[in-house]
């Protein structure tokens, strides 16, 4: 049984009691649900990949209440201090160097010297973090290759029973997944675009690197930050991208006024706001993958937030 926890400060305590015991709770973030474990319990991290059906070799990120919690657990570069003042709490996730002291779980590392740290928007998160008073590793509460969660239903959808309490925070607001940013090499390298802008980034420490197109960067990326496998958020039907025509039988998921035809259609953003088209993107791909033959997608800017929906899209129509 999956626990409904409401975002009251009794659900919060039962949720931060069953993290502290070992068992899962998923709880919503500003980007989307995070499937919750104790990050310091090698058997609850190890529930997380089992529930989520996760490659073993794919390292979670840590959340924690604050930027001074989480650089107990990692070396902080200047560039880090930097960022964390800028963006947390916030989308944005850094890899840094684990510190020996380090009590997360290898396991929640996947083994790797490194760890990805971030500080969620989302005063639901924050309080239950605060409550534990421990990192709480949390993958997306999705199934492993399948869209991320938005909303505590969808997140219901692919984990109920198999998780033991979710909060329900509401929807969420960004809706797609926390920039990850890689701090522990001789440049700043942007792992996966997301939540927090490349230009956003760069206003605050310069030129960062940035992954070679997706095709070419599954080779080596995908060592650096395993989570980047090239097919991922991918619904049933097939994904076709950059669709300026559609057919009867295919699903539309538009971005600004759509072609005529299809057989049905998901609005992202009417007026072409990139902000309202992430908040919408996994909720729409979920009500489209129905009853039809594919779902094309209209083109989508590469700017701003465009990054990472498109990032997101193009590993939603890779060859499965
Ligand atoms: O917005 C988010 O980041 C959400 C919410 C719940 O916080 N979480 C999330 O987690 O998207 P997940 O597990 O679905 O994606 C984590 C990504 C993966 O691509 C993983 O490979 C990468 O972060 N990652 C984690 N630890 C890493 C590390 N030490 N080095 C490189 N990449 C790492
Ligand atoms: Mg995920």
């Amino acid at each position: 049984m999956t626990e409904r926890l409401t975002a009251t400060p009794e659900g919060i305590a039962r949720a931060a009691e069953l993290l502290c015991t070992g068992h899962l709770a998923a709880f919503g973030t500003e980007t989307v649900y995070g499937l919750g474990a104790d990050a310091t319990n090698n058997r609850a991290v190890a529930r997380v990949f089992d529930a989520k059906g996760r490659p073993h070799f794919n390292p979670l990120i840590c959340h924690y209440p604050s930027a001074d919690a989480a650089f107990i657990d990692v070396v902080a570069s200047d560039t880090a201090r930097a960022l964390a003042a800028a963006f947390w709490p916030g989308p944005l996730t850094l890899v840094l160097p684990r510190r020996v002291t380090c009590k997360v779980a290898l396991l929640a590392g996947a083994g790797l010297d490194t760890l990805a740290v971030r500080v969620p928007a989302n005063t639901i998160a924050l309080a239950l973090l605060r409550a534990c008073g421990r990192p709480i590793a949390a993958p997306s509460a999705n199934r492993s290759g399948e869209v991320s969660p938005t909303t505590a239903a969808h997140v219901l959808e692919g984990l109920d029973g198999r998780i033991d309490a979710i909060l329900d925070s509401g929807p969420c607001p960004v809706g797609v997944e926390s920039t990850v940013l890689d701090l522990s090499g001789h440049r700043p390298f942007l792992l996966r675009p997301g939540g927090v802008t490349q230009e956003a980034i760069e206003a605050v420490i310069g030129p960062i690197q940035r992954g070679l197109p997706l095709a070419a960067a599954q080779a080596t990326q995908s060592l650096r930050s395993p989570g980047m496998l090239l097919s991922h958020y991918a619904p049933k039907l097939p994904v076709r991208l950059n669709a300026t025509s559609v057919s009867a039988n295919e699903a539309l998921l538009a971005f600004g006024p759509p072609p005529p035809g299809a057989a049905s259609v998901f609005q992202l953003s009417e007026t072409r706001d990139l902000v309202e088209a992430a908040s919408r993107l996994f909720d729409g791909l979920r009500r489209l993958d129905a009853g039809a033959s594919a779902i094309a997608v209209m083109p989508i800017p590469e700017s701003g937030l465009g990054l990472a929906i498109n990032d997101r899209l193009s590993r939603a129509a890779a060859p499965r």
